[in-house]
């Protein structure tokens, strides 16, 4: 199966990047109830540092907490995980499966926390998903954008060459929502730039890691 897609008169698009995106309905519940636990989790646990800074990042057992919540965004992310493994297989739900272990983590930004830019290596998808935006915004008063997650061209040297249009190199960025998910192949390079609200921006990152990943009929298509 190739990623890869046919434009007109000639031209492909090789090497595309897949990114999930959805808001799931309904979440008001779970994420104020969310927002308790991790807030509650926060006075109990210091903390792993990470790429976080100046915020808080829980330990990578979020899955294991004992809230029927949790088990929802479980559910959430099996969703973009069998999305993205569609499009990477070029199969249907049913048509691969195996052992996939979720690794998850709390964190909590407050006024200038972000995330440096990183990578998930070792893992195939790795995404987030937020639980409360604290109100951040794609841009402030100053022109920056505030808490908004930021992918980085994974394409080495594009920014070197100089192309009509300049459609490489460019960050993409992402405007957090409560009860949305990105989600993303792990080596994708991304950050968080500084986050300037007043409350709160509570969100669930995590990592999906395939052990005996296995496709039960082969792919058609044009390999
Ligand atoms: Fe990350």
């Amino acid at each position: 199966m190739s990623l890869n897609r046919d434009l007109e008169n000639g031209v492909k698009l090789l090497w595309p990047t897949p990114v999930f995106s959805r808001k799931f309905d309904n979440t008001e519940a779970v994420n104020a109830r969310l927002r308790e636990i991790i807030l509650e989790r926060e006075q109990q646990d210091k903390g792993v540092a990470k790429s976080v800074v100046h915020g808080w990042h829980s330990t990578e057992d979020f899955f294991d907490w004992p809230f029927p919540e949790v088990g929802q965004i479980r559910d959430f992310v099996r969703t973009g995980m069998v999305e993205l493994t569609k499009v990477t297989t070029g199969l249907q739900e049913g048509q691969f499966g195996g052992q996939a272990t979720f690794l998850g983590w709390a964190t909590v930004l407050r006024y200038g926390a972000y995330n440096s830019v990183h990578t998930h290596p070792g893992c195939a998808w790795s995404g987030v998903y937020y639980v409360d935006t604290g109100g951040s915004t794609m841009e402030g008063d100053d022109g920056m954008a505030h808490g908004v997650i930021e992918f980085l061209d994974p394409r080495t040297a594009v920014e070197m060459i100089p192309i009509p249009g300049e459609p490489f190199g460019q960050r993409i960025k992402f405007q957090p929502e409560a009860g949305r998910i990105y989600m993303f192949p792990a080596w994708l390079g991304h950050s968080v730039t500084p986050y300037h609200g007043e409350k709160d921006r509570i969100a669930v990152a995590f990592n999906i890691r395939f052990d005996d990943f296995k496709i039960f009929e082969a792919p058609k298509g044009d390999g």
